[in-house]
């Protein structure tokens, strides 16, 4: 790049930023129009809710929202016909959305964030469920239902059932995720790569209760394509847990070169709802470090994974990427393409002796939670 243009890219991209609009180094999609949300009144709404509700139905380029610093209590929706839409935070802590629903079997209706559109992107946003029963009951903080969705950086916090993987082919990075009972379930076809699961029961007593469920995912045939994959994430926390539950009877969990806690029961898997198909439900960890990571006194059942279907779910190009929507998706800069392309490449050679040796998680934790 010669001088000049250095130059005056550096002076766009400073001017830019002070009006708080979006960076320049797009690498995907480019987007047509910027939104801002700001409660103080100085963006073009005060309420998320309203924002999306100014997209022009079935929109096809991609539309930026960007709310600023502040708590948004509202209970928000993106409904199907507004697709294309980038949502964007000032960090994953300062921009917080947080309702409160719950304490009924409408599960799905209680989200405080739900996404029924594909074609979405989040960044540098926190979603929060508040709903505190008289005993732990389902109260979503996210509910992610459409196809080709991405979370960067984004916080779900909830105790029962916070991220909703409903349905769909999702990408999760650097995020981080609180919750006790099956708090990431669902039926959804997506990998978890360098984030950070919190085991917490919050308000309630875990004593009462005995170890939780990290996740619940819901494979119902053996040819469905969904299942859960958790690539170099973090699992820490202040209750104990199970890795999961199976769902229903294809049910599929692969943890893979993870660091797990000692909040990682022993046992680490609850036949949950998988009792009379103990052999087809998936569950494995490869290459998981950390005191909770010692398989000695894992459970026996569950069907093992063939190397070919392995490597297949580990690949993001073979398991969710196939028409390359992760990079045509708009994202921040070209050093996260290229972080996340890199990543991509990076050859699996799965190997289904776990190495116990504990690394302390700290390093990585400060890491995904400083990065951008
Ligand atoms: C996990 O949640 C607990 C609250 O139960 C909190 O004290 C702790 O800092 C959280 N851990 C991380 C890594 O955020
Ligand atoms: C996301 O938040 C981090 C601070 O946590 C900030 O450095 C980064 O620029 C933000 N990214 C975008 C695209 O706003």
């Amino acid at each position: 790049m010669s001088f000049p243009c250095f130059i005056i890219l550096y002076l766009t991209t400073f001017m830019l930023h002070l009006v708080y609009m979006p960076l320049t180094m797009y690498v995907g999609e480019v987007i047509s129009h910027v939104i801002v949300v700001d409660q103080s009144g100085y963006g073009h709404f005060r309420k998320l809710q309203e924002a999306i509700d100014s997209v022009p139905p079935n929109n096809r380029e991609w539309i930026e929202i960007q709310v600023r610093a502040g708590v948004y209590r509202e209970k928000v929706i993106i409904p199907v016909n507004k697709p294309y839409i980038s949502l964007v935070g000032a960090s994953i802590s300062n921009t917080v959305v947080q309702w409160w629903g719950g304490g009924g079997s409408d599960t799905l209706e209680y989200s405080t964030f739900s996404v029924f559109s594909s074609n979405f992107v989040a960044r540098n946003i926190t979603f929060k469920n508040l709903f505190r029963g008289a005993v732990i009951s389902q109260a979503p903080a996210v509910l992610v239902y459409g196809d080709k969705i991405a979370f960067y950086k984004c916080g779900f916090i909830g105790v029962q059932d916070t991220l909703t993987d409903f349905m769909g082919r999702h990408f999760f990075e650097g995020c981080y995720i609180e919750g006790y009972i099956d708090f990431i379930w669902g039926y959804g076809q997506s990998i978890y790569h360098g984030c950070i699961i919190n085991v917490t029961s919050g308000p309630y007593d875990d004593r009462i209760y005995g170890a939780g469920y990290i996740t619940a995912q819901g494979r119902i045939n053996m040819e469905d394509n969904d299942g859960f994959v958790f690539k170099y994430c973090i699992v820490v926390g202040k209750s104990y847990a199970y890795l999961g539950r199976p769902y229903q009877t294809y049910s599929r969990v692969i943890f893979y070169k993870s660091y797990l806690s000692n909040n990682v029961v022993p046992q680490g898997w609850n036949l949950g709802f998988a009792l009379g198909h103990v052999g087809s439900v998936t569950h494995d960890e490869i290459e998981c470090t950390g005191p909770g990571a010692d398989t000695s006194q894992r459970v026996k059942w569950g069907r093992s994974l063939a190397y070919n279907e392995l490597t297949y779910l580990l690949n993001p190009n073979t398991f969710i990427n196939q028409d390359n929507w992760i990079q045509n998706q708009p994202l921040p800069t070209k050093e996260r393409w290229t972080t996340s392309n890199s990543l991509f490449r990076s050859s699996q050679q799965p190997q289904k002796d776990p190495g116990n040796q504990c690394r302390g998680p700290i390093h990585s934790l400060s890491r995904i939670l400083e990065q951008g």
